[in-house]
């Protein structure tokens, strides 16, 4: 088998087709001034789709309320401005031949005061815990957590209006909804707090609210991790039968595609078997599974010391990646690093041009276009 016959494949599934089987890997550039993308970003994701690029996931975008952002400079998902800055990165992109989804996002307790929009508002989550015995935070009341439900509703159905192809929802890395899924920061005693399955409530809130808002036939993506950004080691899930019960609900509530984080993506998931996580999830849900982690670069994203620098990669093969694919472990394989520093990373691939591609330093994301 070759990239060709793997990576180049059309992916259909019940609401998405794609040209090929890479997805652009969702990441944060701080690089909207005022919460709006500007012109500056529309070139940036329009050279990602004249790249080859099936499906680009945006980089995180803040829902509307008051605390969903933990960074400067981040792109809004609400709002007549960044929805029509949106609007033409849509149109860029299209043009080039691509699809894109942007990424619904709120940081939870990871926000701290200051942060704009949302001037002194404190961090929420389920209970006040960025990190676990914690508390540096607001603890979500039930109105808080109906109104981020519904900002997720909302940014969703702005989304779909504005043209975009999907939506991804970002469950992941120690955010807000993986506040809720973790134990770690999770200590309610109602409804949304105790076993997984009550902490997954919010979650599944979220995702039929979404689904709600979109129709039946519009593409929903759910990101999720075992990983924390503040507990590497951290897992939902020890068990196949754990992320089965897991993830169930989930898809039942109307999640199409999973985009499955992890750090490398070759690693196997549970002892007794090579699949990684992608490939547990799409067995254990029969729905298409994004995998993602150093493709095609010698070193993962993230540093030991957890002093958020992402680190540096030198291009790698991507053999054993056409070997998974071959065998159907996964349906797409999202790109991260190597796009930013490769935007025709699809193309050269396609081509056999491997020579051509160039190393990832955290420098580019500075001066990125
Ligand atoms: C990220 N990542 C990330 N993930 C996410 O879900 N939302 C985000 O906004 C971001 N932001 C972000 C910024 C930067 C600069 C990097 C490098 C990473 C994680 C990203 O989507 C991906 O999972 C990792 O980068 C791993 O893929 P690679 O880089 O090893 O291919």
């Amino acid at each position: 088998m070759t990239a060709q016959d793997t990576l180049f494949r059309p992916f259909t599934s019940d609401t998405l087709t794609l040209k090929n089987r890479i997805v652009m890997a969702p990441m944060t550039r701080s690089m909207s001034p005022g919460n709006v993308p500007n012109d500056k970003v529309v070139d940036y994701y329009r050279r990602r789709a004249e790249g080859g690029v099936g499906l680009i996931i945006t980089e995180g975008t803040i829902v509307d309320h008051p605390a969903a952002s933990g960074y400067p400079d981040v792109p809004a998902i609400y709002g007549a401005d960044a929805l029509a800055g949106w609007a033409r990165v849509v149109e860029a992109v299209h043009a080039a031949g691509g699809k894109i989804a942007p990424q619904l996002w709120h940081v939870g307790a990871v926000r701290r005061p200051g942060v704009a929009p949302g001037g002194d508002t404190p961090g929420y989550s389920p209970s006040g815990m960025a990190r676990p015995g914690k508390v540096t935070g607001h603890a979500m009341t039930q109105r808080d957590i109906d109104d981020v439900v519904a900002a997720f509703a909302k940014g969703a159905a702005d989304a779909k209006k504005i043209g975009f192809d999907a939506v991804e929802i970002h469950g992941a890395h120690g955010y807000l909804i993986d506040q809720f899924f973790w134990d770690g920061t999770n200590a309610r005693d109602d409804a949304y707090g105790g076993d997984l399955a009550a902490r997954s409530r919010f979650a599944l809130e979220i995702v039929a609210a979404v689904r709600a808002a979109v129709g039946p036939d519009f593409p929903i993506i759910l990101r999720y991790s075992q990983w924390k950004q503040q507990d590497y080691s951290a897992r939902l899930c020890d068990t196949p039968e754990a992320l089965g019960a897991f993830l169930g609900p989930l898809a039942d509530a109307g999640v199409d595609i999973f985009h499955c984080s992890t750090r490398r993506f070759w690693q196997p998931e549970f002892d007794g078997s090579d699949l990684n996580l992608a490939g547990w999830t799409r067995k254990l849900t029969g729905k298409p599974a994004i995998a993602v982690g150093s493709v095609g670069l010698n070193s993962d994203f993230l540093p030991e010391d957890g002093t958020g620098a992402f680190n540096a990669g030198e291009p790698a093969s991507i053999d054993n990646l056409i070997e998974r694919m071959a065998r159907d472990e996964f349906d797409l394989v999202a790109v991260g690093r190597a796009l930013i520093a490769n935007p025709d990373w699809a193309n050269r691939v396609k081509a056999g041009d491997f020579a051509a591609l160039v190393p990832y330093d955290k420098s580019l994301l500075a001066t990125l276009s």
